[in-house]
């Protein structure tokens, strides 16, 4: 017990997730330095239109969004968890100052990496904006945002609410609502289903980049927890159910072996063809979109879809209790 409390949260969720069954890995783990660099060349391929879509609804009614949420006092203090590099943010950041909006922009992300890029490129290219950024886990960040005058925006951008359960999400979303006043905004992009060939090739791509960034988790467990995984042993397995509505990602032991972690001070046993399961990214319908806006108690208020209508940006503001109004 003294050595769970002792256990940073890297080695607790290792320790955690090899003894489930069937064993997982989170998808926070993903992002160290390596993995921030592959998911930027995932983000570039063409095979992955989500980046693709968000930056040409964002390019393409940046401005239409900004009229709605700055409102008329054109301030704005932009909160973005898992806000990654910012690349996507940085086009409605660059439309919005230049239509006179006065910008404060907090990008919360697991990865101090990620987060020093993004500091460094604004203030370069938007140097009038006020950075402050959080390389915190939401939780932790959430706990740390105060009650301020100013008109908030949440940005959850990429899809990032499909990497949750249905439930988890509803959870999350509330969380936010919970932390905003009336006038604030929300602001989250949904990946919507589609032809599943499509979606399947975004999580199975044929140049290795999404192989490469899921088999850096091992990489990492043995770069920080002393692991002796044998990478070439595992592959990388990816899979969508049109049902569910979701693409699921694996790392496969190709054979039976065994995997000492010496931070662990303990073996683990893998079977061959035992998956660890690494990643859900749900796809949305347009009822599953309005059940979660509502059962988190949001209103949708306005929505931007890409040209092919495979992404969609939704904009929630709090719902208001019907007695408050009267
Ligand atoms: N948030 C991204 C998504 O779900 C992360 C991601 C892209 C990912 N490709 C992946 C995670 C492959 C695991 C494996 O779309």
């Amino acid at each position: 017990m003294s050595r769970d409390a002792a256990m940073s949260p890297f080695t607790k969720a290792v320790y955690e997730g090899f003894s489930a069954s069937p064993k997982f890995l989170p998808s926070w783990m993903f992002y160290d330095d390596r993995g921030d660099q592959l998911f930027r060349q995932i983000m570039a391929m063409p095979e992955y239109y989500l980046t693709d879509c968000e930056k040409e609804i964002f390019e393409s009614q940046g401005s239409s969004i900004g009229e709605f949420v700055a409102g008329v006092s054109g301030q704005l203090e932009i909160v973005e968890p898992g806000a990654g590099d910012g690349a996507k943010t940085e086009i409605l950041l660059e439309k919005w100052s230049s239509q006179g909006c006065q910008l404060k922009y907090v990008p919360i992300d697991i990865s101090p990496h990620v987060l020093n890029l993004l500091k460094d490129r604004l203030s370069h290219s938007l140097p009038k904006i006020d950075v402050r950024p959080l390389a915190l886990s939401f939780e932790q960040a959430f706990e740390k945002l105060h009650q301020t005058g100013s008109k908030r925006l949440f940005l959850f951008l990429g899809s990032n609410i499909g990497n949750m359960p249905m439930e988890k999400s509803i959870e999350f979303l509330r969380k936010i609502r919970n932390m905003m006043k009336e006038e604030d905004l929300l602001l989250v992009g949904f990946d919507l289903k589609k032809d599943p060939e499509i979606i399947l090739s975004a999580y199975d791509d044929p140049h290795g980049i999404t192989a490469a960034f899921n088999l850096n988790l091992l990489r990492r467990i043995n770069r920080e927890l002393g692991a002796d995984f044998k990478v070439e042993n595992f592959s990388h397995y990816a899979s969508y159910d049109p049902v569910s509505g979701q693409a699921r990602s694996y790392l496969i032991s190709k054979k039976q072996q065994m995997v000492y972690i010496s931070e662990l001070g303990r073996s683990f046993a893998f079977d061959q063809w035992e998956p660890i399961h690494t990643e859900i990214s749900a796809k949305f319908s347009t009822g599953e979109i309005n059940r979660i806006a509502t059962q988190s108690g949001f209103q949708i208020l306005m929505y931007f879809e890409d040209k092919r209508a495979y992404y969609r940006n939704v904009i929630l503001g709090p719902k208001l209790k019907q007695d408050s109004s009267v």
